[in-house]
């Protein structure tokens, strides 16, 4: 933490990076509330332990002597905290109202939240989970909602957080929500979820990359194969980060919310039918285009379709990777 804080000026002991239009606004509004309550303990605190000190009863039979008002004072300690309260209220509603207002020029990127990762469409219909990228100085709006994966299964509550530009808003099933920002600053950024959402909550992380506008057309790009560049099998394991694959599976034999993937080429399959499969292509290719169609035994249903989502060359890839780790 503390090499990070280092290596970047605008970030504080409390706050992170400023990387967004209302970071410095958000920013002071928390210093002020933060000074002013450290004031506010110092004073109240040594006038509390000078009164204790300088009024205590000295002998038994010492008595208190008979209250009277002091209207200044009362003035005083009314008023003074009224015109802070007020502006308190001032500084945080201008920016709740600006950030309730999208500018109508900005480019919207649809936000889904299944469970459990982050799902974005950019405005040319590409989507892509975990990494968003977004040009910089580029007013973006956010249409957010909560996906389920199958019929079966309850769509919940998850909340987008972005630390560095202090945005954060619930994510709900059958309702939209908006939010906006501008990202004033090229760099790599945490997404979370910052509201729990059951097992996967804590993996649901993801990252937006602020990034010049020419390097954002580029990225926005449909996905493709390279070959001259990797083999299909290395396409596929790109493609198994890129489409958030990992959140739910690993390749080194260990469990997460899904199955491992490591040896399941060729293996047998216990499923929740009480029938048992050889997982060939075709059952791997089934299992991530009808998820719900064969569930494997002890596993929730939870894993969304992807049907719509990868094109043919990508579904070769991963089962070409799937393959190749035994
Ligand atoms: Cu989604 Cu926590």
């Amino acid at each position: 933490m503390l090499t990070h804080l280092l290596a970047d000026s605008s970030a504080t002991f409390w706050l992170p990076e400023q990387a967004s239009n209302f970071a410095p606004e958000h920013d002071w509004a928390f210093y002020f509330i933060y000074w002013l309550s450290v004031v506010a303990f110092v004073v109240g605190g040594a006038v509390s332990i000078a009164f204790a000190v300088r009024f205590r009863r000295k002998s038994p039979d010492q008595r208190t002597s008979p209250l009277r008002d002091h209207l200044p004072l009362e003035l005083t300690w009314t008023i003074i905290p009224t015109i802070i309260f007020i502006f308190l209220f001032v500084i945080g509603f201008r920016t709740f109202v600006k950030q309730s207002t999208p500018p109508a020029n900005a480019m919207e990127i649809r936000v889904a939240g299944y469970k459990w990762f982050w799902e974005f469409r950019y405005p040319n219909g590409e989507t892509a989970t975990r990494d968003l990228y977004v040009p910089v100085d580029t007013p973006v709006r956010l249409l957010m909602s909560s996906e389920s994966s199958s019929q079966d299964d309850a769509a919940v509550i998850h909340s987008f957080f972005v630390p560095a530009f202090r945005i954060k808003r619930d994510v709900l099933p059958y309702h939209y929500t908006v939010m906006w920002f501008e990202a004033t600053r090229e760099g790599s950024y945490h997404i979370f979820c910052a509201e729990y959402c059951g097992t996967g909550h804590s993996k649901m992380i993801g990252t937006i990359h602020v990034v010049p506008q020419d390097e954002f057309e580029e990225k926005i790009k449909p996905a493709g194969w390279d070959e001259d560049k990797e083999t299909l099998a290395e396409f596929g394991e790109r493609t198994f980060g890129e489409a958030g694959c990992t959140a739910c599976h690993t390749t080194d034999g260990s469990d997460l919310v899904g199955p491992t993937l490591k040896g399941l080429y060729e293996s047998s399959v216990d499923l929740e039918s009480g029938e048992t499969i050889t997982a060939d292509e075709n059952y791997l290719r089934e299992s991530i285009m009808d998820p719900q169609a064969e569930i494997v035994k002890g596993y929730p249903p939870s894993m969304p379709t992807y049907a719509g989502r990868l094109n043919d060359e990508q579904i070769d890839g991963l089962i070409d990777f799937i393959k190749s780790l035994d």
